[in-house]
């Protein structure tokens, strides 16, 4: 294992080869995030290597974070990094499918980088590690749907923010789960070489009205 420095974060992480290596999507999500300075809670969902909730969590002292993955080597990472560089008070670190084993959805703002390839022939060749971290589904948006779905059936208050790739989705693609107690704002875009970054903010219950 490595350690490494992310100057534009001032944070040091530890980082295995199983764990999701900070990307141009983690960074995009970074940069582009606006929260609000009185926010008190926030959710992560997919954490990797934690810098996301760490950048956070330095930033917004008084915020609370729960943080899960459902890789336990990435959990226990996402724990020793944030130990690393002093937060681990403020950010509770669980290792599960989604947001599955909560019931009682309260954050102001939920966060995913999730997985959002396909699962096509260049993909089906990774190792199945880089597949956790990559192939949201056949098509690719399935997992984040099944997140999307599951915000709106529990009828909860709260914002989703969320990175798709031109490679799998469009907004088009919105319309099968839209008008349901959800609204959509694409918050930012990024051309990369291949593909286009789409950063989308979902609005659930009273944070869509
Ligand atoms: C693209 S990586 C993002 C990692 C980190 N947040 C970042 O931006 O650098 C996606 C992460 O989601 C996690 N993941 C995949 N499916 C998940 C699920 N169903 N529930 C929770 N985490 C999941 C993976 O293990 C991986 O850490």
């Amino acid at each position: 294992m490595v350690r490494y420095n992310f100057p534009e974060c001032k944070i040091e992480l530890d980082i295995p080869e199983e764990v999701y290596f900070p990307a141009e999507d983690t960074f995009f999500l970074i940069r582009n995030l606006k929260l609000n300075n009185n926010i008190t809670s926030v959710y992560e969902i997919g954490g990797g290597s934690g810098i996301i909730s760490i950048f956070l969590a330095k930033n917004f002292e008084k915020t609370r974070f729960l943080v899960s993955d459902i890789s336990l080597t990435a959990t226990k990472m996402i724990q020793s990094n944030c130990k690393l560089n002093g937060v681990n008070s403020q950010i509770d670190v669980v290792c599960m499918d989604k947001l599955n084993a909560i019931r009682c959805l309260s954050p102001e703002v939920i966060i995913w980088n999730p997985p959002y390839l396909p699962n096509d022939l260049e993909t089906q060749k990774l190792p199945i590690t880089d597949k956790l971290m990559l192939i949201g589904g056949k098509i690719g948006y399935e997992e984040i749907y099944e997140l999307i779905i599951y915000l709106q059936s529990s009828k909860a208050n709260t914002s989703l923010y969320t990175i798709f790739s031109s490679i799998a989705w469009d907004e088009d693609n919105f319309e099968e789960i839209s008008g349901k107690g959800v609204h959509l704002e694409i918050i930012k875009e990024l051309k990369l070489f291949f593909e286009k970054l789409y950063l989308v903010r979902f609005d659930f219950g009273e944070h869509g009205e």
